[in-house]
């Protein structure tokens, strides 16, 4: 089998003249910090043949050779002509979003906090990240790491030449993830993932494109239906399965119920049958031992197919006494591409749970989105941790624990997070585009607590007496929830309001440190309006921020 697969690959390749006459790839460039680190000054010298020693001598202990010219401007850290962007230099308590997309070398410096980075880094992930490299001054302690980014995880590729392949995230990359688990799985046109079943439930999103999907109950009743993005199916714990794409091919994502689900360790058919003696399956099968000579010899996992019939006729329909479990409330499928969302200022939300999809006792989820500058309100979830996954666009979450900690994360198209149980958090958008996002609890109704909405059902006495916020703010909150709020796509204009000119511009210093531009609050309150003003924003501006 595999012999076959390489000479199909080969085949493959001469089929494509211009990807072999296409020159070598070349290595990109993705912002690596370059000159002099470590003690060592690239480009080193070639040498033909090997020269040196691999250790030094003895004479080279401390206390045995001169000491250092520590002024040597060799042995500078100091950084020339750092460049900050907007925003980096108003109160680090503000936490505006950072935007290091325009600047070639980002400094982890926030209001006059942290100082600039001489050493070895690839500024890519900094551009990426810049709640992490510059955390917000409200960050504190230590948050379980909340954000996993699938393009760094592990990609198993199909058994076949141009089959599909798989990528997950387990508690091998989200330790503390362990109560949900979520696999990316793409499979070219006609391609299956194999028959197969695990001990974990089954929820799935379409992504891109159409599969059908079939399966069994425990009573024999069976299940086959035809879905596309944006829909769902779910097969409950030890259900045997089958996906295969249609011609356009399809990428779905997987989420399971136990966080160390891993995709390499399900039961798969073909090593059922190659792990029980032939006689048996014999017997089992009703046929002779010859009937199982071209058994495969080894997993499927991920491979190519025979097109399916397009409409779901009796050959792909077969019932036992039992029936068909379709149209039923077992039904093993919901077409939530055509659900409506629920539309709000700022996104919208559409939500998925047992009430509507019985056969998903345990899985609520929620597809929401967020507009440039809007955000998913400060909320938690009060009995389940939240598993979510970035369909589109840039965020970023801060989440807070009990007592003390709080840690801000960024995620962008492909990432994967997770919030425990009860932490608060909200989602932000940071980019130009819509954020789309999945959230999924393991409750049998979707719920969360706005905190906006708790405080507003909260008497004005008790929430003065804890919080004293400035005068107008607990009148204006809505006693309905949100769950998004609107705000300013320019995130960081408030801070040239806030700070005026005060060095918050990039390459706007020499120095290798940055002085702590001023802050006053008052200027807050006169940055000009470029919401449509509705009452509400104004009384919001009027609050201060911090002591
Ligand atoms: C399969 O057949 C059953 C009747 O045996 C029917 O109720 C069900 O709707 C069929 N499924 C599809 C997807 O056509
Ligand atoms: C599903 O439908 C059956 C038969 O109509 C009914 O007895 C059962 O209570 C329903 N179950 C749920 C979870 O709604
Ligand atoms: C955001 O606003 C600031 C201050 O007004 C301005 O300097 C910056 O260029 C704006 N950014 C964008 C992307 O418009």
């Amino acid at each position: 089998m595999y012999r076959q697969g390489a000479l199909l690959a080969l085949g493959l390749l001469q089929a494509m003249p211009f990807a072999l006459a296409a020159p070598a790839p070349q290595m990109g460039d993705f912002g690596e910090n370059s000159g002099a680190v470590g003690g060592i000054s690239p480009p080193i010298p070639t040498v033909t043949a090997a020269t040196g020693a691999l250790r030094g001598s003895e004479d080279l202990l401390g206390g045995r050779t001169p000491d250092p010219d520590t002024s040597d401007p060799d042995e500078s850290a100091i950084v020339e002509n750092p460049q900050f962007v907007n925003g980096q230099g108003a109160d680090s308590k503000l936490g505006l979003y950072l935007d290091f997309d325009g600047i070639e070398v980002p400094q982890p410096v926030r209001g006059g906090f942290g100082a600039t980075d001489p050493g070895p880094r690839t500024y890519d992930y900094e551009r990426l990240n810049p709640d992490l490299f510059a955390p917000p001054g409200t960050d504190n302690g230590a948050v379980e790491q909340a954000v996993w980014p699938l393009g760094l995880s592990h990609n198993r590729l199909g058994s076949q030449p141009g089959a599909g392949w798989a990528r997950q995230q387990n508690t091998d990359q989200l330790p503390s993830a362990t109560a949900m688990a979520g696999v990316d799985m793409r499979l070219a046109p006609h391609a299956y993932r194999e028959l197969h079943w695990h001990t974990a439930n089954e929820w799935s999103l379409v992504l891109k494109g159409c599969a059908r999907v079939s399966s069994i109950d425990t009573d024999g009743a069976s299940f086959v239906d035809d879905v596309c993005a944006g829909d769902v199916w779910f097969f409950p714990s030890g259900y045997p399965h089958s996906i295969q794409a249609f011609g356009q091919g399809v990428e779905f994502l997987l989420v399971f119920d136990d966080g160390a689900f891993s995709e390499d360790e399900t039961f798969l058919v073909s090593e059922m049958f190659l792990r029980t003696p032939v006689s048996v399956l014999a017997k089992n099968f009703e046929a002779d031992p010859s009937a199982f000579k071209n058994i495969p010899q080894g997993e499927l996992y991920i491979f190519n197919g025979t097109p399916q019939p397009k409409e779901i006729d009796k050959t792909q329909n077969l019932t036992s006494s039992a029936g068909s479990l379709s149209g039923t409330n077992k039904s093993q499928t919901y077409h939530w591409s055509k659900q409506e969302p629920f539309q709000v200022p700022g996104g919208s939300v559409k939500i998925l749970d047992s009430t509507t999809f019985p056969v998903a006792p345990n899985f609520a989820a929620a597809l929401v989105t967020v507009q440039p500058g809007a955000m998913r309100e400060i909320h938690w979830h009060t009995t389940s941790p939240e598993w979510n996954y970035f369909l589109q666009g840039s965020a970023r979450v801060t989440v807070f624990k009990a007592p003390e900690a709080a840690r801000t994360f960024d995620f962008t198209a492909g990432s994967v997070g997770y919030i425990p149980q009860a932490a608060s958090h909200y989602v932000e958008n940071t980019g130009n585009e819509d954020v789309i996002f999945l959230e999924v609890l393991q409750a049998p109704v979707f719920s969360d607590i706005s905190a906006a909405q708790w405080l507003a059902l909260t008497p004005k006495q008790v929430v003065q007496d804890h919080l004293k916020l400035a005068e107008g703010v607990w009148e204006s909150l809505p006693r309905e929830k949100q769950f998004m709020k609107t705000g300013d796509k320019n995130m960081t204009a408030i801070a040239t309001a806030a700070v005026g000119n005060g060095g918050s511009g990039s390459g706007s210093s020499s120095s290798s440190t940055m002085a702590s531009p001023s802050y006053t609050p008052s200027a807050a309150a006169k940055r000009p309006r470029d919401i449509k003003d509705d009452g509400v924003q104004e009384t919001r501006r009027k609050v201060t921020f911090f002591a």
